[in-house]
């Protein structure tokens, strides 16, 4: 299937490409922290609700990581301004292309994301409220993370329609760009990331000197179960990331591949490994040592976060390149043939004027050119005769253009032109022996 290639619009970038594109990296990454996190938290705190119908405890550690999620929610969405607007502006016909593509569910994110917000606010400021109908507060959550989990997947669709114009012509709607090769993968690949990211943010938060007054828990000592329960997550998380990322990479197409792409998969994934090692030795050690090398885990998967957002970047420029030089050229051709089409109508303009500024010929051309010909005989005679005929003599063309005679045999009679003016017929005549 041919991709269509649009045409850009031929204005400059407002800063260097590749500083938009460092920037978008760097934007994107510090967006999509908040989002895993509000996304997780979400997740983390309708887990811990529905838990907490057992464990109380549990109940308040939800109410707790509620707390987070507004917060992280608001940083998502302000951080999510700067790489939706660099998007727009470095991929401008690609992704208006797929934003149009999927344009209701694109429009739709809106009152989703609305509704989300709100519910999330009911969820968390009238947590007391609900104390006593847990079914009613659960179910809120559950609608709330529904929401959550399902508006990144129609971001997702976008930015991988984005990527393969040559799929534009056969997507009907939202649902046939999810269904794309690679979509679904992708998608699991990211909601593992948000339970990791969530996971590990919850062991740092659960572990503060001040969390336990912040939560007062029954139990004292159920925060250390609490955060091997959040690092267990985290380790699940870990390999369900690695195992999709894999099936990620098998499913996206060749045209964004290079070698380039690969050693920065490598090399971010790589380094993440001590990471599981760490992770797996604090899962199974027996009591407090949960923190051990937490900051070496934190810097690997930081690292490991940077590559991965370096390597996203390089896969769309690859993916893309043919069709942004199709651009840039179908661009140049048409701005080419602007300008050629300028010229040509500024040209025609010069002649117009040339032209009306030789008196008669207008009136020549509206009442006599139709019979009479500049050097060909055809209805009357050619000019070249009129003038031999009446070469000093213009006010003798007046007078027969007043009153044609018969003069040729083979000719029709001329037909009169009263109601031309004498300045008309003067002008005209002057044309005609000026010819
Ligand atoms: C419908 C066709 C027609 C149109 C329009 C027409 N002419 Fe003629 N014209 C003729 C024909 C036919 C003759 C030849 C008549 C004849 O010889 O009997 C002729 C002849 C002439 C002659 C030659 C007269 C001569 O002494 O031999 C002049 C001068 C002339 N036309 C001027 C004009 C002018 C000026 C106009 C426009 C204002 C004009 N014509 C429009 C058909 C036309």
């Amino acid at each position: 299937m041919t991709a269509p290639i649009p045409r850009d619009i031929p204005l400059p970038l407002p800063a260097p490409e590749g500083f938009l594109e460092v920037l978008l990296v760097a934007a994107f990454l510090v967006h999509i922290i908040f989002v895993h996190l509000m996304l997780g938290g979400s997740l983390f705190s309708l887990v811990c609700q529905i838990k907490g119908l057992k464990t109380p405890d549990y109940e308040k550690l939800a109410y707790r990581i509620m707390q987070t999620v507004t917060v992280n929610k608001s940083l998502a969405v302000v951080m999510g301004v700067a790489p939706l607007l660099i998007i727009n502006t470095l991929y401008a016909p690609q992704f208006y292309a797929s934003s149009a593509l999927i344009g209701d569910m694109w429009m739709a994110v809106i009152p989703m994301v609305t509704l989300a917000f709100l519910l999330a606010y009911l969820h968390k400021f009238w947590w007391h409220h609900f104390i006593n109908i847990p079914e009613l507060h659960i179910g809120i959550a559950a609608l709330e993370t529904g929401l959550f989990l399902f508006i990144p997947l129609i971001f997702m669709t976008n930015v991988n329609l984005m990527l393969f114009p040559e799929y534009w012509p056969e997507v009907k709607g939202f649902f046939s760009a999810m269904l794309l090769p690679n979509v679904l993968q992708r998608y699991l690949h990211f909601l593992s990331a948000s339970i990791l990211f969530t996971a590990l943010f919850l062991v740092w938060w659960t572990g503060r000197k001040t969390f336990q007054q912040e939560a007062h828990f029954s139990e004292s000592h159920i925060i250390i179960s609490m955060r091997r329960f959040f690092y267990a997550f985290a380790f699940g998380a870990t390999i369900f990331q690695i195992l999709t990322g894999l099936i990620v990479l098998a499913s996206l197409p060749a045209q964004g591949m290079s070698w380039h792409f690969i050693m920065l998969l490598i090399l971010g994934g790589s380094s993440a490994l001590p990471a599981i090692g760490w992770m797996w030795q604090n899962l199974t050690r027996s009591t407090h040592l949960i923190d051990d090398n937490f900051k070496q885990i934190i810097a690997c998967f930081a690292f490991a976060t940077l590559i991965m957002g370096i390597a996203r970047h390089d896969y769309r420029e690859n993916a893309l390149a043919d069709h942004k030089a199709a651009i840039v050229e179908k661009t140049a051709n048409y701005m080419a043939a602007v300008k050629e089409a300028g010229e040509q109508a500024q040209q025609a303009a010069k002649t117009q004027e040339r032209q009306a500024s030789v008196p008669g010929e207008s009136a020549f051309n509206q009442n006599c050119a139709a019979c009479h010909h500049a050097t060909l005989p055809t209805v009357g005679p050619a000019l070249q005769e009129i003038k031999a005929l009446y070469a000093d003599n213009p006010s003798g063309i007046i007078a027969w253009t007043k009153a044609p005679g018969k003069k040729r045999p083979d000719s029709m009679t001329m037909p009169g032109f009263a109601q031309l003016s004498d300045a008309q017929l003067t002008a005209i005549s002057h044309y005609i022996l000026s010819h």
